[in-house]
């Protein structure tokens, strides 16, 4: 058993800034990771950029942006706090403190725009913003000496005194969170983490579904555990699709950011027309929900598999300094950027939903928090705007550590319950690969294919019914077989993914990301 006075499970933004902002406070704080490298997560990869202030810009701008992309189910309360407060975090946390190279010239910072945004605000390292701001993160996190890091550590629960305490009269009070039951993937056990707060920082889920942007830890893990130890989550149905990534069978999804089109990527047919303007006023630069639409609307009429981004207006000079990352990739596959235009697809990119918190990331379960992709504030509504999610970890992260701060005293006032240890329920040591594969495979193309960037009813109808079949396969599974990274993660895959249905079915009509064709 190990005892912390914070457990942040996540080392990505969120959790980064958490674990900072709660270390100059004073608090001990242990930081779990999922991958041996403390690195890989969804921020590591991430492109296009993070929010800052344009010329003539001002948070009311950002404001109606951010709502105009959300489709009208932001939370306005929550929206203004990221517009008021997050430029000035970026400069106190990102370029003074953690000293991201951010990209620019004699002092000035270089400024892009993408889809939704009306005016250029965006900073970024040249296409490979996510890197730079992940590794300044993690180095100048690893100069507190009250920050310990653990990698390779697996939550699998959380512990809540109702599901998990010694003494039966707990569940007659508010359920409380104190901590997480933990899958070491080296010794191959799991070890209790007591603490007396919790901060989720888990980010997405991407992974649940057959094309996407997403690394291989992105499985929804924090929204299932969230949900068995019985916090909210809402808008699960708001699953975003980025409209540009890679078509190619090799190429995993590579995303092309949107900052392509930002500097002046346009989106054409296979032979050379433009078609965005036929779908909104703001062409190539629409929402994100706008343009994947508008491209698939493209491929079934004429019955093609992929897009151009045709990149002859940008030029050379721009496009080899201003992306070397997309191009080091596109090159990979033969396509020169200098020259040739990519063909693009769209594929699962962010999950709007998540775990309903306040303006402070708490969520509904008392000394749990929730940060980051994971968690839901409101502010990304029905549809992200783009370069807003780095920005939600900071300024949430910075915000959650301020809240425990604050409540220390009253929360520490009587010492941690007594909590039984993880009772490894599995029988069989071996596992067929063969099985897991071809649930993950199944799980994937449900959700791609039944719950993907167009819906209907039948087809969510259809995945709810596949996706409890087998839910029931793993959950038996999972109960008679020794734990590891990868029975954790289908487990996990399988409840969110019918969150997620679960939430589309609900909620009938079209609105944002989540579009149901014959509503
Ligand atoms: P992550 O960065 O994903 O971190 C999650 C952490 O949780 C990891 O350390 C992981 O190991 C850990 N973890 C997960 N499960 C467990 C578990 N069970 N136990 C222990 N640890 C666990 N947003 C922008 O604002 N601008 C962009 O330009 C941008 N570009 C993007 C490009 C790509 C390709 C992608 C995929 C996303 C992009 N996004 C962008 C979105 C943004 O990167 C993410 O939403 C954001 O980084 C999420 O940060 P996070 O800290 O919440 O989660
Ligand atoms: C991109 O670079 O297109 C991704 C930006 C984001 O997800 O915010």
């Amino acid at each position: 058993m190990k005892r912390t006075d914070v457990l942040v499970i996540g080392s990505g933004a969120a959790g980064l800034t958490t674990a900072i902002y709660l270390a100059k406070l004073g608090r001990n704080v242990t930081v779990l990771a999922k991958s041996e490298d403390l690195s890989e997560c969804n921020t590591r990869y991430a492109q296009g950029g993070i929010i800052y202030k344009g010329i003539n810009d001002n948070p009311e701008k950002l404001v109606r942006d951010i709502e105009y992309a959300g489709a009208g189910l932001c939370y306005n309360a929550s929206v203004k706090v990221l517009a008021e407060e997050g430029p000035k975090l970026v400069e106190e946390l990102l370029i003074k403190s953690a000293g991201v190279p951010f990209t620019g010239q004699n002092g000035k910072m270089h400024l892009t725009a993408e889809g939704g945004h009306r005016l250029k605000r965006i900073i970024h390292c040249d296409d490979t913003t996510g890197y730079e701001v992940e590794f300044s993160l993690l180095k100048y996190a690893k100069t507190f000496k009250n920050i310990k890091f653990e990698a390779g550590k697996i939550a699998v629960d959380l512990i809540t005194d109702q599901h998990h305490s010694n003494n039966m009269m707990a569940r007659y009070k508010n359920p409380e969170c104190f901590g997480a039951y933990v899958f070491d993937t080296k010794k191959k056990s799991v070890v209790t983490y007591l603490a007396v707060s919790t901060v989720l920082a888990t980010g997405g889920l991407g992974r649940i579904y057959l094309h996407t942007t997403n690394p291989e830890v992105a499985v929804g893990d924090g929204y299932a555990m969230a949900q068995r130890a019985g916090a909210d989550l809402i808008n699960m149905e708001y699953t975003q699709f980025h409209p540009t990534t890679l078509f190619h069978r090799d190429a995993n999804r590579f995303l092309i950011s949107e900052a392509v089109r930002g500097e002046g990527g346009i989106l054409v047919t296979q032979d050379g027309r433009k078609f965005m303007n036929k779908y909104h006023k703001m062409g190539s630069l629409a929402p994100r929900d706008v343009v994947t639409r508008g491209i698939l609307e493209e491929l079934y009429e004429r019955n093609e598999q992929f897009v151009y981004l045709d990149l002859s207006s940008i030029d050379k000079q721009t496009l080899s300094t201003r992306f070397p990352a997309i191009r080091k990739k596109c090159e990979e596959y033969n396509i020169d950027i200098l020259h040739d235009p990519i063909p693009v697809v769209p594929a699962f990119h962010f999950s709007c939903g998540g775990v309903r918190v306040n303006s402070r990331g708490a969520s509904s379960l008392s000394r749990l928090y929730a940060i980051g992709e994971v968690s839901c504030t409101g502010v990304h509504g029905a549809n992200r705007l783009a370069s807003t999610s780095l920005l939600e970890c900071c300024v949430w992260g910075k915000r959650a550590a301020n809240d425990i701060n604050s409540r220390w005293d009253d929360n520490n006032k009587n010492s941690l319950p007594k909590f039984s240890e993880w009772i490894d329920h599995g029988l069989e040591e071996f596992q067929d690969p063969a099985l897991i594969a071809q649930d993950w495979n199944t799980l994937r193309n449900i959700m791609w294919n039944y719950a993907g960037p167009i819906r209907t009813h039948k087809r969510l109808k259809r995945a709810i019914i596949d996706l409890r079949n087998l839910q029931e396969d793993i959950e038996d599974f999972y109960r008679n077989t020794k734990l590891t990274r990868s029975t954790v993660e289908l487990h996990n895959g399988v409840t969110v993914a019918l969150s997620i249905v679960r939430a589309a079915i609900s909620t009938r009509s079209s609105r944002g990301c989540h579009y149901i064709k014959d509503e």
